[in-house]
């Protein structure tokens, strides 16, 4: 029976991805193309979203995060391949579905909140040993108002928009992208009741083995922690990394018995280690310092980033290629893109 299921994801170019980014998405990215129809994308409308004042890397990043997809494994033969802003449809149909999207949806967006205090954050960074907390808190109040554009607040209609345009079934993302699928699920039962049309579908979030990968200190690995290992990262600067690793701070010496939860060390193994429970028993049991298990990772992770770097460096250096695989990547995605549009265009009585 042909398989009617269609996967729908993607990133926002802020920057290079990172083994958060492949181990909670870019990996089932990578595994879905293999079993369904996908359409993968770089989301620059999204970066705008928040860097729409630091725009100069943006057609860099869209680039490089494109060459690491391929590097990762996808292949543009088995899946569409584009950038959001080569797919003028999306844009209008963001415009129809921020129509009858509710103002309050938007603003109870739990990451609206989050990702607004880290701008502030950011505008403010420096400034927090000044004895200056108080001041910063009220202006921080006031930028609210001002650094939270309307892109932004409508940040989950546009992803919604990406994600109804292609009447996807199943979004492969990490576990902080959940509360905006709920959204657009939101938005397209409130389309189906009001225009009493079944021209968008409720998609369903696929989230991978590991939905939330910590980073280097424990925390969830992220750009905006400065956490991460890169993608194409070179070997050298991720033995430092690895060595410098958070673990249990209760062990003193390499063979005091240790607890391997919340040990950024351990989570890798389990990762990349095989015989993971090995080492947890081995952590508990004070059998295994810290510094050899670092570099007992390290070495398991090495033979992996290399082979991902030598592929990675073969494609950035077509750029040919990469341009031919966005181009016809952008024609695809558009005819799926204007057929849903056309439909919703229709029910909304648009002349
Ligand atoms: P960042 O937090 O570094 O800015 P993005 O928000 O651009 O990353 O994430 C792109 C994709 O990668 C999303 O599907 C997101 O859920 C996933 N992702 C990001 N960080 C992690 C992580 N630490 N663990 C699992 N998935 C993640
Ligand atoms: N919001 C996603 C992120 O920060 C990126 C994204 C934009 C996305 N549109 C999407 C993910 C549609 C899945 C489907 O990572």
């Amino acid at each position: 029976m042909e398989d009617k299921n269609i996967v729908v994801s993607g990133m926002r170019p802020t920057g290079r991805l990172h083994l958060g980014n492949y181990f909670g998405a870019l990996s089932n990215f990578v595994k879905l193309q293999n079993e369904h129809k996908c359409f993968f994308f770089v989301a620059d409308l999204h970066a705008l979203t928040t860097a729409y004042d630091r725009t100069e890397n943006l057609a860099l990043n869209s680039k490089q995060m494109v060459i690491d997809w391929l590097a990762a494994g996808l292949d543009p033969k088995k899946c569409t391949i584009f950038v959001q802003s080569h797919v003028p449809e999306v844009s209008e149909l963001a415009t129809l579905l921020g129509m009858f999207t509710p103002l309050g949806w938007l603003l109870r967006n739990p990451t609206y909140k989050e990702q607004l205090n880290e701008l502030i954050k950011k505008k403010y960074a420096g400034q927090e040993d000044k004895g200056a907390a108080q001041k910063i808190a009220m202006l921080a109040e006031q930028d609210l108002n001002e650094m939270a554009s309307f892109g932004f607040l409508g940040y989950p209609v546009l992803m919604a928009t990406d994600i109804l345009i292609h009447k996807a079934t199943y979004v492969p993302v990490g576990q902080d992208q959940i509360a905006h699928l709920e959204i657009a699920r939101d938005i397209v039962r409130r389309f189906s009741d009001i225009y009493k049309s079944d021209a968008l579908l409720e998609p369903k979030p696929l989230l991978t083995k590991i939905p939330k990968v910590p980073g280097l200190d424990g925390r969830k690995m992220s750009k905006s922690y400065g956490n991460t290992i890169e993608l194409g990262e070179d070997l050298e600067s991720v033995r430092k990394k690895v060595m410098a690793m958070f673990t249990d701070p209760n062990k003193k010496k390499a063979n005091d018995p240790a607890n391997p939860d919340g040990c950024a060390v351990f989570a890798f193994h389990k990762i990349y280690n095989k015989d993971f429970a090995k080492k947890e028993a081995d952590c508990r049991a004070g059998a295994c310092g810290c510094v050899a298990c670092k570099k007992e990772l390290f070495e398991l992770m090495a033979v992996e980033i290399d082979a991902f770097n030598k592929r990675r460096e073969a494609f950035a250096k077509d750029e040919a290629y990469l341009q031919q695989i966005l181009k016809e990547g952008a024609l695809k995605a558009r005819e799926s893109a204007a057929k849903t549009l056309s439909e919703v265009k229709k029910v909304m009585n648009i002349l």
